[in-house]
């Protein structure tokens, strides 16, 4: 078919579209947009309703609606109607490879994004690149990033899991986790940290397991209000108490290779409460650490197994 022919077609089509059309805010969200350069429109089928053609003589291309779910109708796209939200709770669509990270390289170009997550292993990055808005996990394992600051995960509110597992991290901004309202993973294992910072009541796991912690760096009743808490690692540091109280959510602890010299009946139970039990914590690794776990037998008996270590 000649260009004229289509003008023509599509002509007649837009004014029985105009006429046909329910309004643009119920079918609007069920199409998908497509662009055809010349050429690649020879197998569609635009007559029928599979497909709808509309041709821009300004960009000279092709615009159509593949797969509409209901009446076939023409979309004559409109960047300002497009800009509306329609669904406010809609997932915002990122750039095509996200924000530019300071490289001036895309983040998703750096890394790999996928679906929610973005993948920066192993590409020697020194801080954290901007992150899609819609980012919900987080790698950025083995790189050379040396803190965490204030603004890296500023308003990802979807933000689930973050690994930044094997770097040189010495220091995390006081809000830089506080406000993530979904996060669940924090792994930040093999690093040099030596203070945790506030992490939000959300967090189901954390691993801090090889760095540089004594218990100085962790807050006061850090873990007490984390009604989430279920798996805590904090192997391989400096910690001279384990860090109570700890929630009754809690399923393992992590403690083994640290500077625990004591604990007492309240560091796991109950001495004011001799029927309290403690069911949900499975595991405990005290080992590695100069306690003798025989000096205080009355420390388990809430617990359903008593702790590794030394007898
Ligand atoms: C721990 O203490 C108990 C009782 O005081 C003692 O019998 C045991 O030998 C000690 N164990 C170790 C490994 O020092």
């Amino acid at each position: 078919m000649k260009m004229s022919a289509y003008k023509v077609l599509v002509g007649l089509l837009l004014l029985g579209a105009v006429l046909a059309a329910p309004p643009w805010n119920e079918k609007r969200t069920k199409w998908k947009q497509i662009q055809l350069l010349p050429g690649d429109y020879s197998d569609l089928d635009f007559m029928n309703q599979e497909a709808d053609i509309l041709y821009d003589h300004e960009e000279e291309v092709f615009s159509g609606i593949l797969e509409p779910y209901e009446n076939s109708v023409l979309d004559t796209y409109d960047s300002d109607l497009e800009e509306e939200s329609l669904d406010p709770d809609a997932p915002s669509v990122p750039g095509l490879f996200g924000p530019e990270a300071k490289e001036g390289l895309p983040t998703c170009l750096l890394c790999t994004c996928l679906s929610g997550s973005v993948y920066c292993d192993d590409t020697d990055i020194k801080s954290i690149p901007p992150l899609p808005k819609d980012t919900t996990h987080f790698y950025a394992r083995f790189n050379k990033l040396t803190s965490l600051k204030n603004g890296d995960f500023a308003g990802l509110n979807h933000l689930k899991r973050i690994d930044v597992t094997g770097n040189r991290i010495t220091s995390i901004d006081e809000n830089a986790l506080r406000q993530l309202p979904e996060l669940v993973d924090l792994m930040i294992a093999s690093n040099e940290l030596v203070q945790l910072p506030e992490l939000p009541k959300s967090i189901v796991n954390i691993d801090a397991s090889y760095n540089k912690l004594h218990s100085n760096g962790i807050k006061k009743e850090a873990f007490k209000d984390m009604s989430n808490l279920a798996f805590l690692y904090l192997a391989g540091n400096a910690l001279n108490y384990v860090p109570v109280p700890l929630p009754e959510s809690l399923r393992s602890i992590n403690l083994q290779n640290n500077n625990v010299q004591q604990i007492d009946d309240d560091t796991f139970c109950n001495s004011k409460d001799i029927h309290y039990v403690r069911k949900a914590l499975e595991l405990i690794r005290l080992d590695g650490n100069p306690i003798n776990l025989s000096k205080t037998p009355s420390a388990y008996i809430c617990l359903p197994h008593v702790p590794y270590g030394k007898y």
